[in-house]
């Protein structure tokens, strides 16, 4: 792995513990302005100091996010679909390697969609997307996406797909959680950090669907709709740092949470 490689994962996973809370904020490459993220500028704002990571597209960063933002950028390169098109699966690669590093990211994210007719373009994708990445010192998280005819979230389907990211060269991947998550993680064997999914019926659920992700062996979360989605933002993303990277219990990130919480946003 090159110095620079190492260096951008250095600021993706956190050295001083290996562990990492980065911040999706993608999800208007298909979902067009979803809900608390009509306006990503009013969202990310108060949270991005918060983040270890923005995890986000090249258009939400260039006109959402100021210049000189001290919080490391990891791009979104894929897509071309949308929610209301045929398959969420058909992505293709967005953003070109060159954009990715005149825009300063730490890293790339491309989805894959493994098990539907379009697993084998996205794989090739991905490893398109690695080798050119492996030769500009550009780390790739492959997000194991499960679109709209994929419901399928189990710990061997999940690790089938974790294991194929990795076997293919991506640097981290992205994926579920799910019941024996440790089997998901044992298979894998470079970082594995999870999706928070749609927003849960109350803080505390998110709480513990991070830490029990972290005590089954992820470095951390891509999360979003779980914290931009509160509606206390600000102490939300506070709680998720503390189950990350101060091993605090859910129980304990929630008092947390609610003492924060006596200032919504928006
Ligand atoms: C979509 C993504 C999203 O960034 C991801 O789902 C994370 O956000 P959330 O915690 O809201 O699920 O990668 O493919």
């Amino acid at each position: 792995m090159s110095w620079g490689l190492k260096n951008r994962l250095a600021r993706i996973i956190k050295p001083a513990d290996g562990r990492t809370v980065m911040l999706a904020v993608d999800h208007g490459y298909f979902l067009g302005p979803t809900s608390r993220l009509e306006d990503p500028r009013k969202t990310i704002e108060p949270i991005l100091n918060d983040a270890d990571t923005l995890m986000l597209t090249r258009g939400v960063l260039r006109n959402c996010v100021d210049a000189d933002t001290a919080t490391p950028i990891v791009l979104r390169v894929s897509g071309g679909t949308s929610i209301i098109g045929p398959s969420l699966a058909d992505e293709g690669i967005t953003t070109s390697m060159r954009e990715a590093v005149r825009l300063n990211a730490v890293g790339v994210a491309l989805s894959i969609f493994v098990g539907t007719q379009y697993e084998r373009q996205t794989l090739l994708n991905l490893s398109k997307l690695v080798s050119k990445g492996e030769g500009i010192g550009m780390p790739v998280l492959a997000v194991t996406a499960v679109g709209k005819e994929l419901k399928k979230r189990d710990a061997r389907y999940l690790a089938l797909c974790c294991r194929i990211a990795a076997e293919l060269g991506a640097h981290i991947v992205k994926t579920y959680y799910c019941e024996d998550f440790e089997k998901v993680v044992a298979g894998c064997p470079v970082p594995v950090v999870i999706a928070g999914g749609p927003k849960l019926d109350n803080e505390l659920d998110a709480l513990k669907l991070a830490a029990d992700a972290i005590k089954r062996g992820a470095v951390g979360v891509d999360m979003g709709r779980n914290i931009w989605q509160s509606d206390y933002p600000m102490a939300m993303i506070k709680a998720v740092r503390a189950v990350v990277h101060q091993n605090a219990t859910p129980e304990e990130a929630y008092d947390l949470f609610a003492s924060l919480k006596s200032e919504p946003v928006g």
